[in-house]
């Protein structure tokens, strides 16, 4: 590229090519750090090409260095920035304090068992990630056996129970946040006693009552009395009228956006099968998906139309 060398498609097609150029190089450690190399990228640089450096780790040569290729969000992000695609709601989320739950909690029966759901996390971390990548400030509150925290997070928080993602939840927001995204699947029923030890089913004869008891309402309990000028976006799960009782329980919780997930539509709700989901503000429906997405593809959307909405309903505009 450099010397102009024509003698492949890609090459052909860069000369060929009067637009800018993103190239996101990936190498052996030492080609890369070889004078050539870097003289050459100087070259490039300063005819406007727009490099994305490597990254460091584990490479295919068999050494951790510096030489892979840069992380896929890391280059959408440097196309959409360079060809403007994202417009003018991407800065919405910038330095934003932004608090993200996700995932499920686990309510112990006895020292062994526990009650949980079959929340992954993947919506939330997905979010998280997305707000990191806007350069959003993100605590992240993840339930036990959550999909991987990203990078760039202000904080992360990991809890087991209900309560104890009530009480982290309850801190967080002392430290002051600007935004609320409750993506975890909380419990809504805990055993009433945690029976110490493991329960031997010699001693239970044919079967053993559990009694249970509501958890704390995270949304209800924790937010709602101390809310402020917190804006809070929530999730809900339905298996039928969808739509309606969604936006009755957006009401009900006092949110001002709630994502709606339908798990007996295509792909379910749960892990990352690409699904379907509808979000829901003050004015009613605001967007539906258009067709089954990955939840980072949905996490992306879900921000940019809740910027978009929050920015055209004035007041709002970037932090
Ligand atoms: O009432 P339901 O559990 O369907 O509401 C879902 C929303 O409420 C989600 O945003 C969830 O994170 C939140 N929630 C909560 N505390 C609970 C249960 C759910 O904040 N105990």
């Amino acid at each position: 590229l450099t010397h102009g060398i024509a003698d492949d498609i890609v090459s052909t097609l860069l000369l060929a090519h009067p637009g800018p150029v993103i190239a996101a190089p990936a190498m052996n450690d030492n080609m890369w750090a070889h004078p050539s190399t870097q003289q050459n990228l100087g070259t490039l640089r300063a005819r406007g090409v727009h490099l994305i450096e490597p990254g460091e780790g584990w490479l295919a040569c068999g050494v951790e260095s510096k030489g892979r290729l840069a992380e896929p969000e890391d280059i959408v992000a440097e196309v959409e920035r360079v060809l403007d695609l994202a417009g003018p709601e991407r800065g919405f989320w910038r330095d934003r304090r932004v608090l993200v739950t996700a995932g499920p909690t686990r309510e112990p029966v006895d020292a062994i068992r526990y009650l949980s759901n079959r929340s992954t996390g993947v919506m939330g971390t997905a979010l998280a990630a997305e707000l990191v990548r806007l350069g959003a400030r993100v605590t992240l509150i993840t339930g036990p056996g959550t999909a991987t925290a990203p990078d760039g997070l202000a904080q992360h928080v990991d809890v087991t129970t209900a309560a104890e993602m009530a009480a982290a939840v309850d801190r967080a927001l002392d430290a002051g946040q600007d935004w609320l995204v409750m993506a975890a699947a909380v419990a809504d029923f805990a055993p009433r006693e945690v029976r110490e030890g493991k329960v031997k089913k010699e001693t239970q004869g044919g079967g053993w009552t559990l009694e249970l008891s509501r958890t704390p309402d995270i949304l209800t309990d924790v937010v709602a009395p101390r809310r402020g000028d917190l804006r809070v976006v929530g999730f809900a799960l339905e298996t039928g009228a969808v739509l309606e009782r969604a936006a009755a329980k957006r009401e009900a919780k006092g949110m001002d956006w709630i994502v709606a997930n339908d798990p007996t539509a295509t792909g379910g709700a749960f892990g990352d099968a690409p699904h379907t989901v509808h979000l829901i503000g003050p004015d009613g429906p605001a967007w539906s998906s258009p067709e089954p997405a990955t939840k980072a593809r949905l996490a992306a959307a879900l921000l940019r139309e809740i910027a978009r909405a929050e920015m055209t309903a004035g007041g709002e505009g970037p932090a």
